[in-house]
């Protein structure tokens, strides 16, 4: 097969290209470092020739609801009609688990998102993951100022980003099935813990200030809207593991 990956340079998107050319099949990737720039959405039509399926993990970062529709806004709608003229059969969104339930912030994003591609002109497969255990790695990135690390109160059961690549890819292989089980890691746990285990982990260190976020989007993240349910599909990879097997 000839998969596209949108996000192919990005903290799941890399999986996916190497789960992709594992199984044998070529991974086209289009990201802005590759040359190619969803939101503005042009060249996309020389890039798609002969692509059997899109899977689609672009990202922006921010916590804006405004930013975050006109990206995920624009991406999809350029994504979706550059396949339909394409003609490609098959298109694979990455969503978040309770986005729908708390559609604020980068949520508002995923939930048009998800509006565009259930109801697009292109067949369709929608994934919903929890936080991947490389958001602590994010959420550091992002927050963090010298040795104090800020991060959101919030509960979460993260999985690891590799295990969710494989999901895609398999869905992607599969053809489309349109909303399929949640995925999720094997346990709930803190997001300060996670930081601060990983501030520890990469050799970081500093103070973890737990920070309970204000509204909508604090109470989801504190409340376990972000956590699946019972009937969701589980990775096996802990996060304790994960962390111990981070490349030194
Ligand atoms: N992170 C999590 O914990 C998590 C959990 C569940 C679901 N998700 C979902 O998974 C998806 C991927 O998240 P991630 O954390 O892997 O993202 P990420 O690491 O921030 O990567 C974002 C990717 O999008 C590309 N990109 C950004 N702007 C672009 C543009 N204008 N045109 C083309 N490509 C563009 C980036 O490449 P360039 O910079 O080269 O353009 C990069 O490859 C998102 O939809 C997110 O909502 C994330």
């Amino acid at each position: 097969m000839r998969i596209a990956v949108a996000g192919g340079t990005g903290t799941v998107g890399r999986h996916v290209v190497d789960v992709v050319r594992e199984h044998g099949h070529e991974a086209v990737v289009l990201s802005r470092s590759s040359g190619v720039d969803l939101v503005a959405g042009t060249g996309l039509d020389e890039v798609l020739h002969g692509v059997d399926a899109v899977v689609d993990v672009t990202s922006v970062m921010t916590q804006s609801g405004k930013e975050a529709v006109r990206f995920f806004g624009a991406v999809s709608t350029n994504l979706l009609a550059a396949e339909a003229r394409a003609g490609v059969g098959h298109h694979v969104a990455l969503s978040v688990v309770g986005s729908d339930r708390a559609p604020v912030g980068h949520y508002a994003g995923k939930v048009v998102q998800e509006e565009l591609v259930t109801a697009g002109p292109v067949p369709w497969t929608l994934l919903r993951a929890t936080q991947f255990h490389e958001f602590a790695g994010q959420l550091l990135g992002q927050l963090g100022f010298g040795p104090v690390h800020p991060v959101p109160v919030m509960r979460s059961q993260p999985v690891a980003a590799r295990e969710v690549a494989e999901r895609l890819v398999g869905l992607a292989e599969a053809g489309p099935a349109g909303r399929v089980p949640d995925l999720a890691g094997p346990e709930v746990l803190r997001m300060t813990d996670m930081v601060r285990s990983y501030a520890r982990a990469t050799g970081r260190g500093g103070v973890v200030i737990p920070v309970p976020l204000p509204g909508r989007l604090g109470r989801a993240f504190r409340d376990g809207t972000l956590v699946p349910g019972p009937d969701a599909d589980r990775g096996v990879q802990t996060f304790a593991r994960w962390l111990a097997e981070l490349p030194g």
